[in-house]
């Protein structure tokens, strides 16, 4: 099996540079976060604050999230239904940020992250997968890029995705918040694996990174830094 892990901040380019790796390759393709991003959908829509850590642990416990792939791109399924075009709102962001720092979601997650990368060639993009959820990947990449342009790539999205009523300024609050919420919990936090490349994106074109980690595989080259 070839697991690729990508991981990195939000707004570092990873769904844009993993769905073209994986198409490159052939392989399916895994957003670890629209499953985290499912959970806090499930608590917002039960009225649960998504900050109310015993409150959501009781509520994943019969929880039912499903991964599945129509002409190639992910849909995700929250307890049955096709949830995969709701879970993009800034409150779906901070809130799934908040529910990923309790164990018993994380572990739930991971699971289920394991068991798709045991039976399928994967690129898979989250925060903790080249460093708990597949130590053993066969390659392992961390994309950075600057505060001023993960917001400023993740306001061109949101705007472009025709949701309105949203500042940069307020895109630039969330991430930092979700930075801060993701780097420094305990189980699971979002941090570099010593074997992963890492790579600056920032001022670099998605085609010119997705180079840098085909060549990176072409080469079997491991570790080391590029920007
Ligand atoms: O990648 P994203 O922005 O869709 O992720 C949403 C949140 O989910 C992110 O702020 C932290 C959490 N997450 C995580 O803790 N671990 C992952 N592997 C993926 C996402």
């Amino acid at each position: 099996m070839i697991n690729i892990a990508i991981d990195g901040p939000a707004g570092a380019g990873k769904s844009t540079i993993a769905k073209a790796i994986s198409r490159e390759l052939g392989i399916i393709y895994l957003d670890t976060g629209a499953m985290y991003r499912a959970v806090a959908l499930k608590a917002i829509r039960s009225g649960i604050d998504t900050g109310d850590q015993p409150a959501v642990e009781s509520m994943v416990e019969d929880i039912d999230i499903r991964i599945e792939y129509k002409d190639n791109e992910q849909r995700i399924f929250l307890d049955g239904t096709d949830v995969t075009g709701m879970i993009r709102t800034p409150e779906v962001s901070v809130g799934a940020s908040d529910v990923a720092v309790i164990p018993a979601v994380r572990k739930k997650m991971v699971e289920l992250q394991r068991s798709i990368a045991k039976n399928n060639d994967v690129v898979m993009d989250g925060r903790d997968i080249g460093t708990f959820v597949l130590p053993d990947a066969s390659y392992k990449f961390f994309l950075t890029a600057s505060l001023d342009e993960r917001a400023r790539r993740r306001f061109n999205e949101i705007t472009a995705n025709g949701m309105t009523g949203v500042s940069l300024e307020d895109v630039k609050k969330d991430i930092a918040y979700r930075d801060n919420n993701d780097s420094s919990r305990s189980f699971a936090p979002l941090s570099k694996a010593p074997d992963a490349l890492e790579i600056d994106t920032t001022g670099i074109s998605p085609e010119e990174v997705v180079r840098i980690i085909m060549d990176t595989i072409k080469n079997r080259k491991t570790v080391g830094a590029a920007k």
